[in-house]
C-alpha cells in the first residue's frame, strides 16, 4: 500500500474514504478547501435506491441497492467510533423507508408506472390506497389518491455524517488542511484520491458538470407533537417534490434541477414551487418555520452514474460524480476505494464505473 494518500475533497464521500484509508493503516491527508454548494451539507440524506432510483441504468441500480445494505453497519461503525449507542442520536440514521404519494389520477398513472419498474428489478414495494397512507401519515392532504411504500428507503443526516466522519477520521489520524489544490500533479503523495464533486471536473480532464438542486428546510413549531414519520416523495402535477423529516422537527424539501453552471444563487420561483409542492402534500406546514434556502451542486456526468476508479498512470483515483446520490453511495465507494489502495485488486465496481468510459 501506498504509505502516503492525498484525498482531494472533504464532503462525506471524500471524509468516508480518508477514515476507511486511516483505520486501514495508510497516512492520509485531506485537502479541504471548501465551496459554497457543497452538495454534502445541502443534501437532504435520502438512502434511497428505490425512490431515488436511475431506473434505465441496471448497473448503478445495483450499486445502490448494494449501497443502501451496507449503511447500518456504516453507521454503526461510526457511531462506535463516537461511543454512541444510537446512529439516530448520533448521525441521524433512520430506517423509517420513504412513502411515494401520487396527489391526482395522471400522478398515480406515474407511481404505478415506477412500481413496475422496482418490481421487474427486485426491488420491495407496497402499493397503499390513499386511506391505508394516510393512517400511518395522518398529516397527509385528503387529496392523496395512492402510494407506494419502499420498506427500504431510509434516511440520514449529512451534516451530522459529516461532522462525525471528520472527529472519526481525526480520531485513526487523518489530517486535515483547508488549502486550495489547483494542480494535482504538485501534491507529494504517493497516491491521490480524487473527490472534490463537481469541482473534481476543474482537476482533470473528465465529463463532469454541475446540477443546481435547491433545497429548503423547515422546523415545526415548538411543543408540535404531530411530525411526518418517514421520508415522502409526491408526485403532483406531474412533478416531483420529496419531504424528509428529522427526528427533532426539521423536514428537509426538496428539489430543483437545473443546469446553472456553478451558479450557487436561490431562486424565487424555486422555493415558491417547493413550497407550494410541500403544502399540497402535508397542508400542516404552512405553520412551519422556513429556517433554510440551499442550492448545492450535484455533480452530474453524462450518464449520471459515478467515477469510479484509477486513471492515467494509476497515481490519481477517482471518486466522484455521485450526482443525486452522493451520500448514499459514500459508504460503498469508501470501502471500493480503501480495497483497491490497500490490496491493489481492482473490484469490478471500479471498472464498471471507470472515468474512461466517456473515452
Ligand atoms: N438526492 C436528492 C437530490 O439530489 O435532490
Amino acid at each position: 500500500m501506498s504509505a502516503d494518500i492525498a484525498v482531494v475533497g472533504g464532503g462525506v464521500v471524500g471524509s468516508a474514504i480518508a477514515w476507511r484509508l486511516a483505520q486501514a493503516g495508510a497516512a492520509v491527508t485531506v485537502y479541504d478547501d471548501t465551496a459554497a454548494g457543497r452538495a454534502s451539507t445541502v443534501a437532504a440524506g435520502m438512502l434511497a435506491p428505490a425512490s431515488e432510483a436511475q431506473l434505465d441504468n441496471p448497473h448503478l441500480l445495483r450499486l445502490s441497492i448494494a449501497a443502501a445494505r451496507r449503511w447500518p453497519q456504516f453507521a454503526a461503525d461510526l457511531a462506535d467510533q463516537a461511543e454512541q449507542t444510537d446512529p439516530d442520536d448520533h448521525i441521524g440514521y433512520r430506517a423509517c423507508g420513504t412513502l411515494l404519494v401520487a396527489m391526482s389520477a395522471a400522478d398515480q398513472a406515474d407511481i404505478d408506472r415506477y412500481r413496475d419498474l422496482y418490481q421487474r428489478e427486485g426491488i420491495e414495494i407496497q402499493r397503499w390506497d390513499g386511506e391505508r397512507c394516510r393512517t400511518v401519515e395522518p398529516l397527509l392532504s385528503h387529496r392523496v389518491n395512492a402510494g407506494l411504500f419502499a420498506p427500504g428507503d431510509h434516511q440520514v443526516d449529512p451534516r451530522r455524517t459529516l461532522a462525525a466522519l471528520i472527529r472519526a477520521g481525526a480520531a485513526a489520524g487523518v489530517r486535515r488542511v483547508a488549502e486550495p489544490v489547483t494542480n494535482l500533479s504538485e501534491l507529494k503523495a504517493g497516491r491521490v484520491v480524487l473527490a472534490a464533486g463537481t469541482w473534481s471536473g476543474r482537476l482533470a480532464e473528465f465529463p463532469i458538470r454541475p446540477v443546481h438542486g435547491q433545497v429548503l428546510r423547515l422546523h415545526a413549531p415548538a411543543g408540535d407533537a404531530n411530525h411526518i414519520g418517514r421520508s415522502i416523495r409526491a408526485v403532483n402535477r406531474g412533478r416531483s417534490v420529496y419531504l424528509v423529516p428529522r427526528s427533532n422537527g426539521e423536514v428537509v424539501v426538496g428539489a430543483s434541477s437545473h443546469e446553472l453552471g456553478f451558479d450557487t444563487a436561490a431562486r424565487v420561483g424555486d422555493t415558491v414551487t417547493l413550497l407550494r409542492d410541500a403544502v399540497d402534500v402535508v397542508p400542516e406546514l404552512t405553520e412551519y418555520r422556513l429556517i433554510e434556502t440551499n442550492v448545492g451542486l450535484r455533480p452530474g456526468t453524462p450518464d449520471n452514474a459515478p467515477l469510479l476508479g484509477p486513471i492515467g498512470d494509476g497515481r490519481v483515483v477517482v471518486a466522484t460524480g455521485h450526482f443525486r446520490n452522493g451520500i448514499l453511495l459514500a459508504p460503498i465507494t469508501a470501502d471500493l476505494i480503501t480495497r483497491y489502495l490497500t490490496t491493489g485488486a481492482e473490484p469490478v465496481e471500479l471498472r464498471t464505473f471507470n472515468a474512461e468510459r466517456f473515452a
